[in-house]
Order: C-alpha cells, then sequence, then structure tokens
C-alpha cells in the first residue's frame, strides 16, 4: 500500500511536500536533507577541498578567539540554537573562561543529551544545559544566574539558507530572549566569486549531488513515495539577483511519481528547487539585521571569504 505515513511529523512532511511540488516551479524544503544518511553527507561535504565555509569559520573562531571573549563580557549563558555535535561551540568552551553555562538546543533529544553529557564530561567547570526545545516556537531558556550575559552562538551561515519569513522570526525571538543586554555571535558566508561558489555546491567528489538527492530518499522512506533518484541530476546555480547559490534537482526523463496515493508529473528539463545558500555584502547583512540587531564588530579570514559576526539588540 502507497500510504506509509505513520506519525504527526509524517503529516506536517507530506503538507509541505505536497504545497512544494504543486507549484508552477517545483520545490522541497532544505530541511528533508537531513536524515541519518544526509548528516552523514553534510559532515562529509564540511571536509571536501571545494568547501571553504567551515574550514574557514573555524580558521576564524581559532584566530580571533580571545577576541570574541573579550566582547562577551565576563560571565556568559552561552546558548546554541540548533546545536548539533557543538563542534566549533568546542573552540569557545576551551578557550574562554568567562563561558559559565552553555544551553545547547535542539529537536531531537537523544543525540543533545548524548552530546551535553560529553561536553560536561570535557568541561567540567562550565554548566551544561542541554535544551530540547524548537527555537522557532516560543521557550523557556534556563537560567544559570540572573547576572549571566546570554548570548546566542549561531554558527555555519545557517541563517543563509532560511526564507525571509523565517529570518524575521528567528532574529524577532533572539533578540527577545537575549534582552537588551545580551548578544547575538553569528557566522555569514560573505559574496565572492561565482566560480568559487559554484565549485562549492557542485564538487567533483559528487558529494553534494549525493546530498541534495538523498532528500528525495528521506521522502520516499517517510511517506512510501517512489521517486527514482536516477532520474534526477544535481545542479548548483548561483542566481546572481538575489546573491544566493540556488540547488535545483534536473529531471533527465518525463516521468510520474506517486506520494501518498497522489500522482505527480515531472517533465525531463524541469526542476525541484531543493535549497538556497545565501552569500552577503557586510554592508547587505547589517542592513538585514538592522531592524533587530546592530553589527558591532566583523571578523573575516584573509580572503573574506566568511564573517563571524558580534551583535547586539537595538
Ligand atoms: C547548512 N548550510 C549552511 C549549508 C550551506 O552551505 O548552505 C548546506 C549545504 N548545502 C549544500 N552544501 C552545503
Amino acid at each position: 500500500m502507497s500510504n506509509s505515513v505513520e506519525s504527526a511529523s509524517d503529516t506536517v512532511m507530506l503538507k509541505e511536500v505536497f504545497e512544494g511540488l504543486t507549484k508552477p516551479q517545483k520545490s522541497l524544503p532544505s530541511k528533508y536533507f537531513y536524515d541519518k544518511k544526509g548528516s552523514h553527507l553534510f559532515d562529509e561535504i564540511t571536509e571536501l577541498e571545494e568547501y571553504y565555509p567551515t574550514r574557514t569559520e573555524i580558521w576564524i573562531l581559532e584566530n580571533y578567539v580571545d577576541e570574541i571573549a573579550s566582547y562577551l563580557g565576563e560571565e556568559v549563558e552561552l546558548v546554541e540554537p540548533g546545536s548539533g555535535s557543538s563542534e566549533k561551540t568546542r573552540i569557545l568552551l576551551a578557550n574562554m573562561p568567562n563561558i559559565c553555562c552553555y544551553v545547547p538546543m535542539d529537536i531531537s533529544g537523544d543525540y543533545l543529551f548524548k552530546v551535553a553529557e560529553q561536553l560536561q564530561a570535557d568541561y567540567p567547570n562550565i554548566k551544561i544545559m542541554p535544551l530540547q526545545a524548537d527555537y522557532t516556537q516560543p521557550f523557556d531558556l534556563p537560567e544559570y544566574s540572573p547576572t549571566a550575559r546570554k548570548v546566542v552562538f549561531f554558527p555555519g551561515s545557517t541563517i543563509g539558507n532560511f526564507r525571509k519569513e523565517r529570518i524575521e522570526l528567528f532574529m524577532k525571538v533572539m533578540s527577545e530572549m537575549v534582552g537588551k543586554e545580551g548578544a547575538l555571535l553569528i557566522g555569514a558566508d560573505l559574496k565572492k566569486d561565482q566560480e568559487v561558489l559554484e565549485a562549492a555546491y557542485n564538487d567533483s567528489k559528487e558529494i553534494t549531488a549525493a546530498f541534495n538527492k538523498n532528500i528525495l530518499s528521506h521522502i520516499n522512506h517517510k511517506l512510501g513515495s517512489d521517486f527514482n533518484t536516477g532520474l534526477f541530476d544535481h545542479k548548483s546555480i548561483w542566481n546572481e539577483k538575489d546573491s544566493r547559490i540556488e540547488m535545483h534537482l534536473i529531471v533527465n526523463k518525463s516521468h510520474s511519481v506517486q506520494v501518498n496515493g497522489t500522482v505527480i508529473d515531472f517533465e525531463k528539463g524541469e526542476t525541484i528547487h531543493t535549497e538556497n545558500s545565501h552569500k552577503y555584502t557586510l554592508e547587505g547583512f547589517a542592513e538585514m539585521v538592522s531592524p533587530w540587531f546592530e553589527v558591532k564588530k566583523v571578523w573575516t579570514d584573509e580572503r573574506d571569504y566568511f564573517s563571524v559576526q558580534y551583535l547586539e539588540p537595538k
């Protein structure tokens, strides 16, 4: 039987998948890249020669950690929405004695609590307080000390994958959460040569291609659909007007797919738009966050490929 929708989250997925695939420009929400295999493929992407963001951001954090510490203040409660493995955060935790407490946040609890346990063992002087929550919904932040300054850490240029409304919601929720005295430390990828950008998202080992196609396998697995990944080719293109890399899956042969009993037609040459990854100028980023935050300090690498920015609420 085709209908294998089992849980409430599958119902949401089904609704979002239908919504995307019935638009004139077909699309799928990029959050569905990340099942177990997709998360693993993303980890592989971060190691690729062409994919500069991860290693560049780590370089900036390692190089400027003392200066960053001086901006964050004397007693810091560090909060990380969508913390995952907390790998980059370790650079801060290991080098900033001013961090008294760290709140990693994630929707899925199992991995979050496992990572938190290890962090607590590795950094016994920092109180690790994991919070299982969806940061786009209202949530209560555990308070370690009323005097600690709340600082949100949001690395990876994840903000670049958000739609405008999601950015607005994120900025609003974060500015309210940290309060007037708090701050936001955020990673933002910068605009650069088109060739460098397109190579980063069309790597020669085709790991990004596998990552992109995995969205279809994930949907098959969850919704019982019958996408054939062999009938789609991966392509990332630079969109100058919107200053973003767009990932697409191009249909290489006309065919139909059934999703939960409904047939969806695909014509050769049309695409499913799966992700946007916005690249910023420093001015453009400051302008984008300006309704909520003021950019107080920016750290970049030698080639100005990536930025780590320190923002205070307005
Ligand atoms: C998670 N995010 C910041 C990555 C990016 O660069 O936009 C996702 C990604 N997509 C393809 N490669 C990496």
